[in-house]
């Protein structure tokens, strides 16, 4: 197997050299994963999870009293997309299939409004997590039946990357073993159809917040879960200098009393990568998880301040990056450009974080 790998990988560097030294052929189509990888985590950007399933987004609408129709959804990331400046700072944005298929009101698709401002389209490929079968409350991700057609759609319709996000959660007697290795197995099936599809994947095992166990039990979680999911990958031959890693931070839990530090938080997250991350992994882009929008702001620079780790650090935030932009819309078209103006504060904080260059007075500032 570890010839197949080398030679595989040496093979698509040849390919790359190629591509890159062919200046002839200016009609080539083909953009490298390598290369798409390395610009979804350029410096001072990171991408924005605009992938709420219609589930979700309907949720995320009631909070603000806004109904959830096509049109709205629409809407909705029409105006995130068309924030001024947004390009400065979003690299690639992780679409729904229904966003994929959506036109702005001026009749540009989504996808191409994003294009057109240097910004990659992704999209979700997952189909959500189900009940895993004789496991109580634990959830195995779904979708790969049928998805080596719907990448090659999905390619047609301009998406250069995929996410997949597998949930794991902790309670007295969870994860089980069999949760973390069915879901690492799916995950590391889709990274090898996204790779033969040339579309980059980002893996995501998501460790929730949700409960009240301490920051050292989400480090044990989250270190065997990441050293399950690199073994299957090397297992299914998927190439790790062209994905991404999507994790969880390493956090305390949401209803735990001693809440860790943004300090402490960093330090026990890349410890966690250094035991379980290979170096070839060009980037890690975090979920935000569910915490605040400068709680993951904070966590994000602390580890940016930190110089020891070999990848870049960015982030892929969903609540993280839009949390003030919905309370500031409401559903209503006269907010659009005050939602627009919370985006690109928030977008500019978060940048300044994968920087390293962020501070806590900086939200006060703005
Ligand atoms: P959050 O940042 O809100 O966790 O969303 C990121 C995401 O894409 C979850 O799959």
């Amino acid at each position: 197997m570890n010839g197949w790998k080398a030679k595989n990988y040496q093979e698509s560097r040849l390919l790359a050299s190629d591509i890159r030294n062919d200046k002839a052929d200016q009609m080539s189509e083909i953009i490298l994963m390598e290369d798409i990888a390395a610009q979804l985590v350029a410096t001072s950007k990171g991408i924005l999870a605009a992938d709420e399933s219609t589930g979700t987004i309907t949720k995320r609408f009631d909070g603000i009293q806004t109904e959830s129709t096509e049109d709205s959804r629409r809407d909705y990331r029409e105006m995130l997309f068309t924030a001024n400046g947004v390009s400065d700072y979003v690299s690639g944005v992780i679409l729904y299939d229904e966003t994929l298929r959506q036109s702005a009101k001026n009749g540009q698709r989504l996808a191409d409004t994003l294009s057109a401002q240097g910004i990659i389209p992704g999209i979700k490929v997952d189909m959500g997590a189900k009940p895993l079968a004789f496991s109580e409350d634990e959830l195995i991700t779904e979708g790969l039946d049928g998805l080596r057609g719907r990448l090659a759609e999905y390619y047609e319709l301009g998406a250069r990357f995929a996410k997949w996000r597998a949930v794991i959660s902790i309670g007295d007697a969870a994860p089980s073993e069999y949760c973390i290795e069915t879901n690492a197995h799916a995950l590391a099936r889709y990274a090898a159809l996204c790779q033969e599809a040339n579309i980059v994947p980002i893996i995501e095992p998501e460790i929730l917040m949700d409960g009240s166990h301490s920051i050292d039990e989400c480090y044990a979680v989250t270190e065997t879960t990441l050293k399950t999911v690199f073994d299957e990958l090397y297992k299914q031959r998927v190439v790790l200098e062209q994905m991404l890693l999507k994790p969880n931070m390493v956090v305390s839990g949401k209803d735990c009393p001693e809440q860790a530090s943004a300090e402490e938080v960093a330090a026990k997250t890349i410890y966690c990568f250094e035991q379980t991350v290979p170096v070839a992994v060009p980037g890690i882009v975090f979920l935000s998880g569910g915490q605040t929008e400068a709680q993951a702001t904070a966590n994000l620079n602390a580890m940016n301040q930190m110089d020891r780790h070999p990848w870049e650090i960015s982030y892929s935030f969903g609540r993280g990056l839009q949390a003030s932009a919905l309370a500031a819309w409401r559903g209503k078209a006269e907010n659009v450009s005050a939602a627009q103006e919370a985006f690109i504060n928030r977008c500019k904080l978060t940048s300044a974080a994968r920087d390293g260059n962020y501070s806590a007075e900086m939200e006060s500032d703005t």
